[in-house]
C-alpha cells in the first residue's frame, strides 16, 4: 500500500445558504481545495452526501458535480453512509490512492438541507434510522440520542450540566472559527434552559440543519514530495466498523461499538494508541454522542466523558482538545460533508494554520465520523512529518 498525503482542503462558509444551489456550495469548496493543492488535474473524485434527492431532488451527484466542476469527465461516485458519508468518502479516496489506481484524488463532501421546511428535514434525517422499528413509530434523531444519553446518567452519574459543557466548549471554538454556522457565547444556563427538545436534550445539546461543503485532496506521499509540499500531512491508520442500526438490538446504549471497533483498527495501523493522539474531531451530532465518543475512542474510561468536559481537559487549552473547529453543535453539520471537515480542521491544526484557534504544535490528530446512533463509523489517524 502507497502511503497517502492530504494537499489541499477547502471550505467555505456555512449554515443557511438560501443564495446558492448545491452545486454551487460544492464547486465552491472543491476549487479552494484544488487551488490550496496547486494541482491542475484531478485522477477521481469522491462525493460523500447522505440523501441530495430527499433535500433537493438531485440524485446522480457525483456525475453532475464534477461536470460542473469542470476538471473533465473523471472517474467519479458518490458514498453514502448517513451521516459518515463524507468520513467514508475519504477511506475510498484513499484506497484509491493507496492502492496506486489514482494518483491525485479529490474527496468532497456535500448536503443542502434548508430547502426543505424543519419536518421535511427531520423526516429525511430519519431515513438513517430503522425505518420499521424506529422512525416508523415516530423516534427521530433527537429522540434516539435522547435515550442514549438517559442511559448514560443513569448508569454513569453524567449530569445534566456535564452535557452543557460540551455545548459551551464547542460554541466557545466555533467562535473562533470563521467557517461555523453559530457564532454565539453559549453558557450552562443558556444550554439546559434553551427550549427542550428530547429529554434531557435541549436546543443546545443538538446539532443544527446546515447547508455546506468541504473538500480534500490526496495524492501519493512520493508524489506530494515531487511537488514540494511542507509540512507534509499523511494517513497513518485507519479503521471503519458498522453495527445494527436499531437501538434495541444492541447489548449497550451507553458506548458506541463501532466506533470502538473502527478506533481499534485505526491504532493498531498506525502502531499508536489514544495517548498518542493530540487532539481529535469527534462526532458530536449530539452532547452526549461527544461524551460517548471520546469513551469509544479510549481516550477516557467509560463513564468518565462527562468529567472530562467538565474539567476543562476537552476545552481548547486543555490536555486532549476535542473539536477545535466546534464541532458539529457550533460549525453546523451538513451531514455528508461533515466527516470531510474533520479532516480539514485536523490538517489545518497540524500545518499551523487554524488561526485564532491554533493548538501549540500538535504532531497527531484523530477524525471520528458517525452515521445515525452509530450504525457506521470511521476513524483516521493523520500525523504531520
Ligand atoms: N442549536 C442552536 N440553535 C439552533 C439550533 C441548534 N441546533 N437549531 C436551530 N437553532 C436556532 C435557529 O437559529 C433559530 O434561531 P433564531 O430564532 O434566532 O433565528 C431558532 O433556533 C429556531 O430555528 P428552527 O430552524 O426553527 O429550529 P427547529 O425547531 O426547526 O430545529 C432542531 C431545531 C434541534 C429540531 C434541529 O436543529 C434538528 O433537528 N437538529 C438535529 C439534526 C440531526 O438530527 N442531525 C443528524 C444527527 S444524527
Amino acid at each position: 500500500m502507497r502511503e497517502v498525503a492530504v494537499i489541499g482542503t477547502g471550505m467555505n462558509k456555512w449554515g443557511e445558504l438560501w443564495e446558492k444551489s448545491l452545486r454551487d456550495i460544492f464547486v465552491e469548496a472543491a476549487l479552494k481545495a484544488i487551488d490550496n493543492s496547486g494541482i491542475d488535474k484531478i485522477d477521481s473524485m469522491y462525493v460523500g452526501c447522505m440523501t441530495s434527492g430527499l433535500f433537493v431532488g438531485q440524485e446522480h451527484l457525483a456525475s453532475l458535480l464534477s461536470d460542473y466542476l469542470g476538471y473533465g469527465p473523471i472517474p467519479t461516485c458518490r458514498v453514502e453512509s448517513a451521516c459518515a458519508s463524507g468520513g467514508l468518502a475519504i477511506r475510498q479516496g484513499i484506497i484509491d490512492v493507496a492502492s496506486g489506481v489514482s494518483d491525485i484524488v479529490l474527496v468532497g463532501g456535500i448536503e443542502k438541507m434548508n430547502d426543505v421546511d424543519g419536518g421535511g428535514a427531520t423526516d429525511a434525517l430519519a431515513t438513517a434510522s430503522d425505518q420499521e422499528w424506529e422512525a416508523f413509530n415516530g423516534i427521530t434523531f433527537p429522540g434516539i440520542y435522547a435515550l442514549m444519553a438517559r442511559a448514560h446518567m443513569e448508569k454513569y452519574g453524567t449530569t445534566r450540566d456535564q452535557l452543557s459543557h460540551v455545548s459551551v466548549k464547542n460554541h466557545n471554538n466555533g467562535l473562533l472559527n470563521p467557517n461555523a454556522q453559530f457564532k454565539l457565547k453559549a453558557t450552562l444556563e443558556s444550554v439546559k434552559n434553551a427550549v427542550m427538545v428530547a429529554t434531557p436534550l435541549t436546543l443546545m445539546d443538538c446539532s443544527p440543519v446546515t447547508d455546506g461543503a468541504a473538500a480534500v485532496v490526496l495524492c501519493s506521499l512520493d508524489t506530494a514530495k515531487k511537488m514540494g509540499k511542507t509540512p507534509l500531512v499523511v494517513l497513518k491508520g485507519m479503521g471503519h466498523a458498522t453495527n445494527s442500526i436499531a437501538l434495541h438490538t444492541r447489548k449497550d446504549l451507553t458506548t458506541i461499538e463501532s466506533t470502538t471497533m473502527a478506533a481499534q483498527q485505526a491504532y493498531k495501523m498506525a502502531g499508536v494508541g489514544p495517548k498518542d493522539i493530540n487532539f481529535a474531531e469527534v462526532h458530536d451530532c449530539f452532547t452526549i454522542a461527544e461524551i460517548m465518543a471520546t469513551e469509544s475512542l479510549g481516550f477516557f474510561e467509560r463513564g468518565e466523558g462527562g468529567k472530562a468536559a467538565e474539567s476543562g481537559i476537552t476545552a481548547l487549552g486543555g490536555k486532549m482538545p476535542i473539536n477545535t473547529s466546534g464541532g458539529l453543535k457550533s460549525k453546523g453539520h451538513p451531514v455528508g460533508a461533515t466527516g470531510v471537515a474533520q479532516v480539514c480542521e485536523v490538517v489545518s491544526q497540524l500545518k499551523g494554520c487554524a488561526g485564532d484557534r491554533q493548538l501549540k504544535n500538535p504532531r497527531r490528530g484523530l477524525t471520528h465520523n458517525m452515521g445515525g446512533s452509530g450504525g457506521s463509523s470511521l476513524v483516521h489517524i493523520w500525523e504531520v512529518l
